[in-house]
């Protein structure tokens, strides 16, 4: 009997309307437009408008998925939303997805592993369809982050934004499909990059909110060494598993922190520069939502093909990392 292999049948993603640029974060902190593109790539990011939430851009992203899964929102067996930024505390907000979709004979629940999230969710879901628990598995990645940016500190404020991407994943026929996957943490690192308030240690009072402890706060030239780290030994470690080598990758598509982070991971794998792909400028720093919306755009502009090795890797707060490669 053949095994059962686990693949991506469709993608999506959606972002809000509003755009911050960075001749508008010039008028905000002290900051430029130089300083923001040669130290992170960014141009311009989005921005949620008030009243504007997570989960709606996280279920405009699973209607385009869907459909171009050619699948009714009623197979989806289980919903994995990978987010920080959630709509509120209870319910997680793959159950609000689930009801806005209607798909209502799947399981939901939220990973909470900041910019890996979302190749957590596909390497839990590749397990969970191989093992036989569940045949079709949307998996998303959504994040309203500049709702939990500090814009008073310059150090963040330029780089986070807003969106969403998300994938269905079922079994696959022939050789395509998740070929090998890899997640860890260490949370050792918590206070490299966090957010303190808002919880049962941090509380959530006038006092934290005026301090601004629901911010995120980040070490970032800490985090900056430990993510090409990490992400360069998970990608290696998931080819060898998988039998792969450098030369194989078609196309690259690293979590979309720092165009200098992707550059220096490309270059410790031997990646060259024209398989790795980059959307930075555009979106910014996007964290769970990052290569789910980069995975559909090379969708959309057919710069991913049947056939192609493809590599994710990732990285963010906790820490976490993941790796995963797949033939498309
Ligand atoms: N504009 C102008 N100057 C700035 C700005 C800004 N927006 N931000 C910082 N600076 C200044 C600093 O104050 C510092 O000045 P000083 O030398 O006078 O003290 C100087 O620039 C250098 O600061 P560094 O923090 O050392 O700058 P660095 O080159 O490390 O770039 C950055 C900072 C962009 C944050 C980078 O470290 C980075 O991208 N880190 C990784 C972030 C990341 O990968 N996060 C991953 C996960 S995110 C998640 O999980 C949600």
């Amino acid at each position: 009997m053949s095994q059962v292999r686990a693949g991506i049948l469709g993608t999506g993603h959606s972002y809000p309307q509003g755009i911050l640029t960075n001749a508008d974060l010039e008028n905000i902190v002290d900051t430029t437009d130089e300083w923001i593109t040669t130290r992170t790539g960014i141009k311009q990011r989005r921005k949620a408008a008030p009243g504007e939430y997570t989960s709606q851009f996280a279920a405009q992203a699973s209607r385009e998925a869907l459909e171009r899964a050619g699948m009714d929102p009623m197979e989806i067996d289980l919903i994995l939303c990978a987010t920080v930024t959630p709509d509120q505390i209870l319910p997680s907000t793959a159950c609000l997805i689930q009801a806005q979709l209607g798909a209502h004979k799947a399981a939901a629940m939220d990973i909470v592993a900041a910019c890996s999230g979302f190749v957590y969710g596909l390497s839990l879901a590749d397990a969970m369809i191989r093992g036989g628990q569940v045949k079709n598995v949307l998996v998303i990645g959504a994040e309203i982050l500049t709702r939990y940016v500090d814009y008073t500190d310059r150090a963040t404020c330029v780089l986070f934004g807003d969106g969403a991407g998300a994938a269905v994943v079922g079994p696959t026929e022939g050789d395509r499909g998740i070929l090998a996957a890899k997640i860890r943490s260490d949370g050792r690192y918590e206070e490299q990059l966090y957010a303190p308030g808002g919880g049962t240690k941090g509380g959530f009072t006038a006092e934290t909110i005026a301090r601004g402890d629901h911010f995120f706060k980040m070490k970032g030239n800490e985090v900056f060494k430990v993510a090409v780290r990490s992400m360069s030994e998970i990608s290696r470690d998931v080819l060898c598993q998988a039998n792969l080598k450098t030369d194989d990758i078609d196309l690259f598509i690293p979590h979309q922190a720092n165009q200098r982070i992707t550059d220096a991971v490309s270059n410790m794998l031997g990646v060259d520069q024209s398989h790795v792909y980059s959307n930075i400028a555009m979106h910014g720093n996007t964290s769970s939502a990052s290569i789910p919306i980069g995975l559909d755009e090379c969708v959309e502009t057919g710069r991913v093909k049947t056939g192609d090795i493809v590599l994710l890797s990732s990285f963010g707060g906790g820490f976490t990392w993941g790796s995963l490669v797949m033939r498309w």
